[in-house]
C-alpha cells in the first residue's frame, strides 16, 4: 500500500477564464480541457481524440491558441484562458466569427465548430503579428502582417480537423472577417 498521501500530487491553481478567476485545488495529471468541462461547466471545447491530433478542443490561453487536452491544467497558474464561450465582439454580441460561421452555415454537427473558431481567432493574431506560415511567401517582408488568403486560412486551420468536410464554408467564414 502507497504511504504517500493524494494531497501530494495537488496544488491550488488559480486559473482566470473568461475574464473571471477561479480557484481550484487540482490533481496534477488533469488537462485544462477536463478542467473545463468537468469543474467549470464549459463544455464548448470539445474531446475529440485526447491525443493533440484533432483540434476539437482548442482554446486560447494568453491570446495564444493551444490543445487544452495537452495542457496540464496545474501549469497555468494566473493564466488567462478563453475558451469559445468568452468570444465577444467587445460587448454582450457574438464575436465576429461566431457571426460569421452562422452566416456561411460553416457547420453540420457542430462538434468541431468551437475550436475551428477558437483557432481562427488565434490564426488571424499570429498572422496580424506578421508570423509567417508553411505557404507563405518567402519573399514577403518579415514582421508585416500577413494577408489571409483561402491559402493561408487552409493551412493555419489544418491542425483542426472536421469530420462533416464543412471546410469550404469554414474558409469563407474566416475570409468574411479577414482583414
Ligand atoms: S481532443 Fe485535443 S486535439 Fe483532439
Ligand atoms: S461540423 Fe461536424 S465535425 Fe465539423
Amino acid at each position: 500500500m502507497s504511504s504517500e498521501s493524494p494531497h501530494e500530487h495537488r496544488s491550488e491553481t488559480t486559473l482566470r477564464v473568461n475574464g473571471k478567476p477561479h480557484t481550484l485545488v487540482l490533481d496534477h495529471r488533469r488537462v485544462l480541457l477536463d478542467v473545463l468541462r468537468e469543474d467549470l461547466d464549459l463544455v464548448g471545447a470539445k474531446k475529440g481524440c485526447d491525443h493533440g491530433q484533432c483540434g476539437a478542443c482548442t482554446v486560447l490561453v494568453d491570446g495564444r491558441r493551444v490543445n487544452s487536452c495537452l495542457l496540464l491544467a496545474v501549469s497555468l497558474d494566473g493564466a488567462e484562458v478563453t475558451t469559445v464561450e468568452g468570444l465577444t465582439d467587445g460587448g454582450d454580441g457574438l464575436h465576429p466569427l461566431q457571426q460569421a460561421f452562422l452566416d456561411r452555415d460553416a457547420f453540420q454537427c457542430g462538434y468541431c465548430t468551437p475550436g475551428q473558431i477558437c483557432s481562427a481567432v488565434g490564426a488571424l493574431a499570429e498572422a496580424a503579428a506578421g508570423h509567417p506560415s508553411h505557404v507563405t511567401d518567402p519573399a514577403a517582408p518579415s514582421g508585416r502582417p500577413v494577408p489571409l488568403d483561402a491559402a493561408e486560412i487552409r493551412e493555419r486551420l489544418s491542425g483542426n480537423l472536421c469530420r462533416c468536410g464543412a471546410y469550404p464554408r469554414i474558409v469563407e467564414a474566416v475570409e468574411d472577417v479577414t482583414p
